[in-house]
């Protein structure tokens, strides 16, 4: 990664690392809301949920809180709560002593003791089964809690960060969270947007994971154009960020063609959905002049794709000219109007 301006990562303890403020909270109004409670709540110790959907940046953004807090020397400490089996969970998070289950040959100190003075991160906590639904909420109004096989009460200072992809008030509806443990993590909620949700911070983040990925593999690639990144900016991203990290990784490690397998999901005016049409029998006519467009609209692409989306040398390439190819993008509703593009 370079080390220069917007790509330089923040290193906080443990293995991540924290993209910088102007990448992680974007431009957009929804990411501006959640940086102004995040910047309130971060230096005071209340209990946070972080909700939204999957790769939306709630890790991330809990990893930033932890970073800016009055804890932030004491460790980053991530329970996933959906990742371990209930019955292992409960003494990865409260530990054991000898002899607690068979297998306990010695005693070890669970996550919540690992997170004293620092962020206990609760991931997924609406997998949490029932009985420990009940030991975390005791755990949560006190800091108090025992390991397994062990009567004695321990107590730990943590801020504890609680995330969920699930909606707890349906899991609370559905009899399956506990209304009193979400009424104690739910101080202050957070809810992270969807990336469709805040599609102007889309060119920087993929500028972001494109010099990112770029290093990963050692490969060189020059920054996007404004044709693909109004592609981009159109397309759904039911992945949110994490897909749009992964869509720059195959762009990086295969090449432009790897956008081309994509779907816009947006129709704006000039913007047309590639195969989207009207269902039913199509007269044979319009089947020949459908074939022929399609050729014309692979051959444009291929054209791009060889000329890294520069349209002059596209055009020259096609034998056409510069202005005629603009028309035909346009009306193959392959990318956008010029218009649409800026200058
Ligand atoms: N604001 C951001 N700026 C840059 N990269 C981000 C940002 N938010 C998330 N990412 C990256 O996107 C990916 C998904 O982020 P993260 O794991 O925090 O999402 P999540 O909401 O916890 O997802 P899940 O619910 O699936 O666990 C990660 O690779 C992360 O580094
Ligand atoms: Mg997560």
């Amino acid at each position: 990664m370079s080390t220069t301006g917007a790509t330089k990562m923040i290193r906080v303890e443990g293995p991540a690392a924290l993209p910088p403020d102007d990448v992680l909270f974007g431009c957009s109004a929804a990411m501006e809301e959640v940086r102004q409670k995040a910047l309130k709540i971060s230096r005071t110790n209340v209990p946070i949920l972080l909700t939204g959907a999957g790769g939306t940046g709630k890790e991330v953004l809990a990893r930033w809180i932890h970073a800016h807090s009055s804890q932030a020397s004491g460790e980053f400490v991530k329970v996933n709560c959906a990742a371990i089996p209930g019955s292992l969970l409960e003494s990865e998070l409260f530990g054991h002593e000898k002899g607690a289950f068979t297998g306990a040959t010695a005693a070890k100190p669970g996550r919540v003791e690992a997170a004293h003075q620092g962020t206990l991160f609760l991931d997924e906590i609406g997998d949490l089964d029932s009985g420990l639904q009940s030991k975390l909420l005791h755990f949560l109004q006190d800091g108090f809690f025992s390991r397994l096989g062990d009567s004695s009460e321990r107590i730990v200072d943590a801020r504890v960060i609680c995330s969920s992809g699930k909606r707890l008030e349906e899991e609370i509806s559905a009899g399956r969270f506990r209304a009193d443990l979400y009424y104690r993590i739910n101080v202050v909620k957070i809810t992270m947007p969807k990336l469709a949700d805040r599609r102007s911070d889309i060119p920087r983040l993929a500028e972001f994971f494109r010099r990112m990925h770029a290093e990963q593999f050692a490969k060189q690639c020059e920054p996007f154009g404004p044709e693909i990144m109004n592609y981009l900016q159109n397309l759904a991203w039911p992945g949110n960020l994490r897909e749009l990290s992964n869509c720059m990784a195959r762009y990086i490690v295969i090449g432009p063609e790897s956008l081309t397998q994509r779907e816009p999901a947006r129709s704006k005016p000039g913007l047309t959905i590639p195969g989207s049409g009207a269902a039913g029998p199509v007269p044979l006519k319009r089947v020949a002049k459908d074939a022929i467009r399609e050729m014309e609209r692979n051959a444009i692409i291929e054209a791009l794709r060889a000329n890294h989306w520069n349209r002059r040398k596209a055009a020259q390439e096609l034998k056409i000219s510069y202005r005629s190819l603009i028309y035909k993008i346009r009306d193959a509703g392959l990318i956008v109007k010029r218009s649409q593009i800026g200058p």
